[in-house]
């Protein structure tokens, strides 16, 4: 179950008629939103893609002992953060995955080598364009080391490519090298693109895909609460409210706001708009940020995501240590709002699949909604190219 308050300690910074106003044209962002092009990630996903990468993924744990995925943004935060909102703070017994393609960094990329080395590894590369730096970089180094190892038809064997289906570097090498591929559909981008194989083939080695497509699709349910939020944010940002600060009680949910982080910075941060989107892990960074937030310059307002239950009991003098965490969260939320600082709250019953499925569906609509709202396209990063392009200038192509 997932419950929503936008309204208990943001009540003093939104006229009710500025709201009333806004929401009546919910219908017709609805309909702007049915009527894009690049909303493939609303429809359902092919039965027989979901069978492949089940398939896919029962050959890869038969035959590998780790999963190389080889992406950026879009192309690997998805199942990066879903995984990390369950796999174990110690003794992580999952299928072994390594995100790689996130750095230049050659400390790292010669430290993931020699890992490597002697690991039975396989890869997924990841990119819709095919022709993202990081990406390229990553994956020529990779399988230069496959290419020591191994002979064509064993690499034929190690090398998964998911990107579009038509054009790309990536497509027209996986086509040559009859490596194994996936699509990203077209109509659908980078950060919208949880429900295809780019995500779910790395989560279908640790999790029922089933699973997660059908609590993905239920989150369809919540489009009114997601335009009551786009609706709420945009009116914050009406009251110099310029920055979100994403607020996590439950330390395994930090890549899940990176995820969100690049959604609503890259759906809305356009035409000189936009709020921008940052995190804070509580209650580490109230020793910290806090100071901040409850007194600095005014332009922050919170979400919070709170976990009502845990199957973890810990008992602090008679009280369970979930109910205190809780405690402290609606006490920070209000002492906050007394400070000046509007606070949403999103709560979920319990840390699942079937809840943070919906949720990312949530947040996808809201995002869409929102990238309306500050009259941009929700779905475009021309930002993105222009760093891309300075850097194909520097290094010579
Ligand atoms: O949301 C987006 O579209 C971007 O963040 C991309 O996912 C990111 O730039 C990676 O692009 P590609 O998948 O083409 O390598």
């Amino acid at each position: 179950m997932i419950k929503f308050d936008f309204k208990t300690y943001a009540r003093d910074f939104i006229k009710t008629e500025d709201f009333d106003y806004l929401y009546a044209k919910k219908e017709l962002y609805v309909k702007k939103l049915f009527n894009d092009t690049m909303v493939g990630w609303m429809n359902p996903i092919d039965p027989e893609i979901v069978e492949d990468i089940k398939e896919t993924a029962k050959q890869i744990k038969k035959n590998f002992d780790c999963l190389v995925v080889i992406g950026i943004g879009g192309s690997y935060l998805g199942s990066y953060a879903f995984h990390n909102l369950f796999k174990k703070y110690f003794n992580d017994k999952s299928f072994e995955i390594i995100y790689a393609g996130t750095t230049l960094s050659s400390k790292y990329l010669d430290e993931l080598l020699n890992y490597l080395k002697n690991k039975n590894f396989c890869v997924n590369v990841i990119s819709k364009s095919g022709t993202t730096m990081e990406t390229t970089i990553t994956y020529k180094v990779i399988k230069d080391l496959l290419k020591r190892k191994y002979t064509k038809e064993e690499i034929q064997q190690r090398i998964i490519v998911t990107t579009d289906k038509e054009k790309g570097a990536l497509h027209d090498e996986a086509k040559e090298e009859q490596y194994k591929t996936f699509e990203i559909p077209s109509d659908i981008g980078g950060r919208y693109s949880f429900m295809t194989p780019a995500h779910l083939l790395p989560l279908a080695l640790n999790y029922n895909i089933d699973e997660i497509v059908d609590g993905y699709y239920d989150g369809k349910r919540l489009m009114d609460i997601a335009f009551e939020y786009a609706v709420t944010r945009r009116l914050l940002f009406g009251k110099r409210k310029y920055i979100e600060n994403y607020c996590i009680y439950e330390e395994s949910l930090q890549a899940f706001t990176e995820w969100l982080k690049q959604l609503f910075g890259e759906t809305e941060g356009k035409n000189g708009v936009g709020i921008y989107p940052t995190s804070s892990i509580h209650t580490r960074d109230l020793h910290s940020l806090g100071q901040f937030i409850q007194e600095g310059n005014k332009i922050i307002f919170e979400t919070f995501i709170k976990i009502a239950n845990s199957d973890n009991y810990i008992d602090y003098k008679g009280k369970d240590l979930q109910e205190i965490n809780n405690i402290v969260l609606d006490s920070v939320a209000r002492a906050h709002y007394k400070g000046g600082v509007p606070c949403l709250e999103i709560e979920i019953s319990e840390l699942n699949i079937e809840n943070m499925t919906a949720l990312i569906y949530f947040f996808m609509l809201s995002a869409a909604f929102s990238g309306y709202l500050f009259g941009a396209n929700p779905f475009d990063q021309p930002g993105v190219e222009v760093y891309k392009k300075e850097v194909r200038e520097a290094l010579g192509k």
